[in-house]
């Protein structure tokens, strides 16, 4: 039985994957190089660092730790600078909706995200009161595919996780809802989330029924 939704930020909750690439292919063009969309999608989901290591090597540039740093921080000032604009109505349809339905018919939320900026994000947006439990880039370690983050949320919510449902956008977050032990759906495409329960297009095609039937 469901007793728990753990919902991913970006991409699930709002769609902020368009500031995140918007501001590594600003950093990819002052470095001198550029990198496609489809490339994009392989930094869904990837924490900053591991997001800039990826960037570096498409443009096969090698950074000492110290220069790494000052770029991550400079994509992260003009990503901050996009989400301090961010107003309510940037909230992906369907997502209130489905987690306030959750909230009414007893079942505990909780966000489960890889960003450090998931506060601000949640509070431009007006939905912070919404979650239970908020689990973020600031409060784990390992990176998804790795279930720390979902397990955290699980645990501080005080549900076992073969009673938590999580909703993700990205490759590695739906790995790491299953190797949490976890069911999962997927929101974007059955071609790139197959290994989901359920794939589908966004929130507002979500409802309690289809959650008890996973
Ligand atoms: C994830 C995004 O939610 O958070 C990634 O999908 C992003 O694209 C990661 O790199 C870390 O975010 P932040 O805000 O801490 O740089
Ligand atoms: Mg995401």
């Amino acid at each position: 039985k469901i007793k728990a939704c753990i919902f991913d930020l970006d991409g699930v909750i709002v769609d902020t994957a368009v500031y995140h690439y918007k501001a590594w292919k600003r950093l990819a063009n002052e470095l001198g190089f550029d990198f496609t969309e489809e490339d994009n999608e392989k930094l869904k989901g990837v924490s900053r660092v591991a997001s800039l290591n990826l960037i570096l090597q498409w443009g096969d540039l090698s950074k000492t730790d110290a220069e790494k740093e000052e770029l991550a921080t400079r994509k992260n000032n003009w990503y901050v600078e996009m989400i301090n604009k961010m107003t309510p109505d940037e909230v992906l349809p369907g997502a209130k909706e489905f987690v306030e339905s959750c909230e009414n018919a007893g079942i505990k939320t909780a966000l489960g995200s890889a960003s450090k900026n998931s506060r601000t994000i949640l509070e431009k947006v007006g939905i912070a009161h919404l979650f239970d439990v908020v689990i973020d880039g600031n409060k784990v370690s390992k990176p998804k595919p790795d279930p720390e983050v979902f397990l955290k949320g699980a645990e501080e919510l005080g549900i076992a996780p073969e009673n938590c449902v999580v909703f993700e956008d990205a490759i590695a977050g739906v790995e790491a809802a299953i190797n949490g032990g976890m069911k999962v759906v997927g929101i974007g495409s059955p071609d790139v989330l197959g290994k989901a329960n359920l794939v589908i297009n966004g929130l507002n095609e979500m409802s309690l029924e289809k959650l008890n039937k996973l």
